[in-house]
């Protein structure tokens, strides 16, 4: 049986997040360059939001450019952002046709100019959509964004008075650019690599975390059902007993 007919509808996870990873070691074997790899793992992402959207799934967060990779060569950076202007323009009539949502987290401030533009755009034109969301994560550091989170808190609340006891989760959950995103139940890692990477780290608290060695240029639609299908085994316990879900 294939791993799509293994999915139980009733059980999907609302959002899934996902750390593409790979790309490089994926070009190096075959003899190419990385921006190669990247390109590849742009077709990869569109076939994977394609497949969460066709299953049900209501979230997907794709990790396409951390804070730490402007470090990366010039040369690099430039392709990796002509790469995502690209993709998001050349799908943006998919993006609408198939009534999907895309937004983005993380510094767009850092971005190029037209990157920024083209994203934004994309972004507006695509607010009303009430089907999938797609969220790009760009420019994006999780301790980065728990910073901002705290500073935006602190700048609110210099101006009134304020019971510092009565601060919450919540309050700073509300501040995050996750603020109107619902917390991802599983977090899948391609390449082998078994880390976090500083991604999502205040939202993957509960998540179900899948790690596998396929890097991303490779993992195809069925990689993510049969990750889907890993998670519906899983038991979900939220730091309960099993004795306690049971009931
Ligand atoms: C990690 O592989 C991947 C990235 C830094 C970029 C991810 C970007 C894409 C998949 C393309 C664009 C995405 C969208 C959403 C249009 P790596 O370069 O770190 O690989 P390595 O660890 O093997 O060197």
């Amino acid at each position: 049986m294939s791993f799509i007919e293994q999915i139980d509808k009733t059980r999907l996870p609302k959002h899934v997040a996902v750390i593409m990873d790979g790309n490089g070691r994926w070009a190096k074997k075959q003899g190419k360059d990385r921006l190669e790899g990247h390109s590849q793992g742009a077709v990869r992402a569109r076939e994977i939001v394609d497949a969460a959207n066709k299953i049900g799934v209501k979230y997907i967060t794709l990790y396409a450019f951390s804070i730490e990779n402007w470090q990366r060569p010039d040369s690099e950076v430039r392709g990796l952002m002509a790469l995502l202007s690209k993709s998001i323009v050349s799908q943006f009539a998919d993006l609408i046709k198939y009534n999907m949502r895309l937004l983005t987290i993380g510094d767009n401030s850092m971005l190029p100019a037209d990157v920024r533009e083209d994203i934004e755009d994309a972004c507006a034109k695509s607010a009303q959509n009430t089907g999938l969301n797609v969220i790009i994560a760009l420019s994006y550091g999780s301790r980065y964004e728990i910073v901002n989170a705290a500073k935006s808190l602190l700048k609110k609340y210099a101006a009134e008075p304020f019971d510092i006891d009565s601060l919450s989760e919540k309050d700073i959950a509300d501040h995050l650019y996750t603020a109107q995103i619902p917390d991802p139940e599983l977090l899948i890692r391609t390449s082998g690599e078994v880390r976090i990477s500083n991604f999502l780290l205040w939202q993957i608290s509960y998540s179900e975390l899948y790690f596998t060695d396929v890097l991303w240029p490779d993992f195809g639609e069925e990689e993510f059902y049969k990750a889907i299908v890993d998670y519906q085994h899983r038991e979900r316990r939220f730091g309960k007993t099993s004795q306690q879900i049971s009931q």
